[in-house]
């Protein structure tokens, strides 16, 4: 009876995990989405949850992914005078997290209500 149930459940576990990463990697470069929530929640505290804070902090929801890469990308690599913080906040990310932040709050409906952000997660 045993041998019934014998491994049967691996190979499935495994096409699916494969199958998981492979189709990710298609479009950003390899973050969950659990990971790019938690590195954005880093961000909540002054911009805003969901980044959409509007104030002396600049609002980041809804703006285009591009600008928002390119202003991270320019504080991190000092090419911005404007900055007080961050500067210093791009220096703990990589490239590639910042642009994975970047497509994360440009996702995100900036009149929406704070429940929505399942519907928004960018191509799942
Ligand atoms: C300590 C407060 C603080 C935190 C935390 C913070 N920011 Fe900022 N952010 C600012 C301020 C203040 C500015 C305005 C530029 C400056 O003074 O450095 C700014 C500007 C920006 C801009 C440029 C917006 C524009 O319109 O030019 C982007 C993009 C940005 N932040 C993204 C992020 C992301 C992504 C995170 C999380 C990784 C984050 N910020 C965390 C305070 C913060």
């Amino acid at each position: 009876m045993k041998r019934f149930f014998r491994r049967a459940a691996a190979p499935v576990l495994g096409v699916l995990l494969f199958g998981g990463i492979a189709a990710k990697s298609l479009a950003e470069p390899s973050f969950s989405s659990e990971q790019v929530d938690l590195m954005a929640a880093a961000c909540a505290n002054c911009h805003g949850t969901d980044g959409r804070l509007v104030g002396s902090v600049p609002a980041l929801a809804g703006r285009p992914a591009e600008v928002l890469e390119a202003r991270l990308l320019a504080f991190k690599h000092e090419e911005q005078s404007d900055t007080t913080i961050m500067d210093r906040i791009a220096k703990g990310f990589t490239d590639e997290e910042l642009a994975a932040l970047a497509a994360h709050f440009a996702a995100i409906d900036p009149d929406g209500d704070d429940d929505s952000q399942a519907e928004q997660e960018p191509q799942e």
